[in-house]
């Protein structure tokens, strides 16, 4: 999220944190027309600190995004905390935690968590009883119990595009993976705002789900195809200018 900021959204001219949030909420308000009465919305976000004039602050970015699904009544449900065991404390947020980093008391704790936010829209989802696909859709206990736990430690995504991972912000393929299978049954679709390299397509189509994906830069596809091996050849990609989906908003 940090490097979004700084790269995609001060493009955007979104130069402030409000700003930022201003942008997303219009993505967040499509998330929420979409929605199934009772469908989930994850929503994997950091906090930031920045240093501006002098002064410490921090941007609780999850904080913003809570509050403005509630104000959309959605449902808040318990979040995780993504646990990324590569982060190295570092001193005051910069270098690393050398000298007087040791001395208290002007250290500050370093933000290695992600969080993945959860919400529901309205009541619970119901079924048919004994629906085969809701129970070919079931989990284990030992995967129960380690994926309904507030924390998880997953070590970020592997680097296989010359760092475009890591330019994109990209989660690593178990975090979709088991969203999905937490908030999901088979043939359930999965709709994904922000495409990126299709890290949640992968995960969605190995598991048996329907999805739609959006990206406002066009020059994934050809990543995202040769990610998805012999799947590839299910994907279409279509082109839309903005007056496009405006056009389709309003029919
Ligand atoms: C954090 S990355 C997503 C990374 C993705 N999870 C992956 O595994 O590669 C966010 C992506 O959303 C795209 N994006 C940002 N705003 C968008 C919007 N309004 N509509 C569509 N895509 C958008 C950016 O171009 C960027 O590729």
């Amino acid at each position: 999220m940090v490097g979004i900021w700084d790269d995609f959204f001060r493009a955007e001219a979104a130069e402030s944190y409000d700003a930022m949030h201003m942008y997303l909420n219009q993505t967040w308000k499509e998330v929420k027309r979409v929605l199934v009465p009772g469908g989930i919305a994850c929503v994997n976000i950091g906090d930031a600190t920045r240093t501006k004039d002098g002064v410490f602050h921090l941007y609780p970015n999850h904080s913003r995004v809570i509050e403005t699904f509630e104000r959309m009544d959605l449902i808040t449900l318990p979040y995780i905390l993504w646990k990324k065991p590569t982060t190295k404390p570092r001193y005051k947020g910069k270098g690393a935690f050398l000298g007087s980093g040791f001395l208290p008391p002007n250290a500050y704790v370093t933000l290695d968590m992600e969080y993945i936010l959860i919400f529901r829209n309205g009541t619970l989802r119901t079924f048919e009883p004994k629906d085969p696909k809701r129970y070919r859709s079931k989990f284990t206990k030992i995967q129960r119990d380690e994926w309904f736990s507030q924390v998880w430690t997953v070590t970020g995504a592997r680097q296989t595009h010359g760092g475009l991972e890591r330019r994109v912000a990209a989660f690593p393929e178990e975090i979709p993976r088991r969203l999905i299978r937490m908030f999901s049954i088979e043939g359930d679709l999965v709709v994904d705002p922000f495409l990126g390299s299709g890290t949640t397509l992968k995960a969605a189509m190995d598991l048996g789900r329907r999805f739609i994906g959006y990206e406002r830069l066009g020059d994934f596809s050809g990543i995202i195809r040769e990610r998805m091996g012999r799947d590839s050849e299910r994907i279409v990609f279509q082109k839309q200018s903005v007056a496009e989906q405006i056009s389709e908003l309003k029919a």
